[in-house]
């Protein structure tokens, strides 16, 4: 199989990429969206002041799996030149095969702080920073940004050469500014510009929500690999290039219950409650399932949690449920099957 794509000498075999995305791309969902097809893994991005103390909870969000290699990038955030070049020394003893500079995150106490977003405020401290970061590592370096600070500001091409420049193997654009949080329409001619100003490969990001949104940010902005983010939670079949109404109610619930197993053996009891933002979102895409899902974000034990899995499904088999033929919805007549709300509602990013 040809690669897709080099991040440096790492080769990406395929063009779809679970997005970084913290709380949700642990290694439980990396793995399963690994199996679907996403090409990489981005872990949770990860406080460089925090893996510098050797914070428990830091290194663990850096926990893999030998078969994420070498496609695994380690996202880091900070706003100290130093702090971040020793913070990438620091991990790459643990053996990622990418290390990523987040320099996207919108909220406010990092952005604010200059890091995340905060960073596109300060090119020339983005030079010096990979300037330094590609040689005091040994895999390559890379860079998740934003289109800039805020709309007077959309500095991505100047950002995005100096980021080539400097040793940066890759960089993946959200369409979005920090101003805009997740406001608007992300902006994919923005994100073809950057693939037009720079050799290194460009992940476009932002507003894939479907198929056939894959194929249109694809044609639209020529970039190397597509980033899904809000629309791949509760739904990995995005990375078969399958559509949720295309998924039947047997996988979803097979799905959800593995999902969950995973997320006990490898958080203890806690997986349950850590669980239930994925559960809600599996459920989405299923019709008559809203007194499923309290069931399910309400729930307290691993045998609960399955019983209520049991009697929906029985009810859905005997035709029980209200209106219960599953003829399945293409998306855009079924406002459920839009992430947005939800996804923003409960997260700043
Ligand atoms: C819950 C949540 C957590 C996120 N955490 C991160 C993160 O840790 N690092 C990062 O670079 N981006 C993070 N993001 C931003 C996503 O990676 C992505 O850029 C953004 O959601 C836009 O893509 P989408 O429209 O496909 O959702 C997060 C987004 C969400 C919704």
């Amino acid at each position: 199989m040809q690669p897709t794509f080099y991040v440096r000498d790492v080769p990406v075999f395929g063009d779809l990429i679970l997005a970084p995305m913290d709380g949700i791309s642990d290694l439980p969902y990396r793995l399963i969206c690994r199996e679907y097809g996403s090409a990489m893994s981005y872990t949770e991005f990860t406080s460089c002041e925090a893996l510098l103390r050797d914070v428990p909870a830091a290194l663990r969000q850096l926990d893999y799996h030998p078969s994420e290699k070498p496609q695994l990038s380690f996202q880091i955030f900070g706003n100290d030149e130093d702090r971040i070049v020793a913070a990438a020394q620091h991990i790459e003893r643990l053996g990622p095969g990418i290390i990523d500079l987040n320099m996207g995150c919108s909220v406010s106490n990092v952005s604010g702080r200059g890091a995340g977003a905060g960073l596109l405020r300060e090119p020339l401290k983005v030079a010096r920073i990979f300037s330094r970061l590609s040689k005091a590592v040994r895999v390559p370096v890379t860079a998740k940004i934003r289109l800039g600070w805020d709309s007077r500001s959309r500095n991505y091409l100047e950002i995005a050469r100096i980021l080539e420049d400097n040793g940066a193997s890759l960089i993946a654009v959200h369409g979005r500014t920090k101003e805009q949080a997740y406001k608007g329409v992300a902006d994919w001619d923005a994100i073809a510009e950057v693939k037009q100003a720079v050799r290194i490969p460009v992940i476009g990001n932002g507003d894939v929500k479907t198929v056939a949104d894959i194929a249109r940010i694809k044609a639209h902005t020529g970039c190397d690999g597509v980033m899904i983010g809000r629309a791949a939670i509760g739904n990995p079949w995005i990375f078969q290039r399958k559509d949720r109404w295309q998924v039947t109610v047997e996988d979803v619930l097979a799905l959800l219950r593995r999902h969950l197993q995973a997320m006990l053996d490898y958080y203890g009891e806690r997986g349950l409650i850590l669980f239930r933002k994925h559960a809600v979102r599996y459920l989405q895409g299923l019709p008559h399932a809203s007194a499923l899902r309290q069931q399910l974000v309400t729930c307290e034990s691993v045998s609960a949690f399955h019983d209520h899995l049991n009697t929906f499904y029985e009810r859905y088999q005997k035709g029980l449920l209200p209106e219960c033929e599953f003829t399945p919805t293409p998306p855009e007549e079924e406002e459920a099957w839009s992430c947005d709300r939800a996804a923003t509602a409960s997260c700043a990013w």
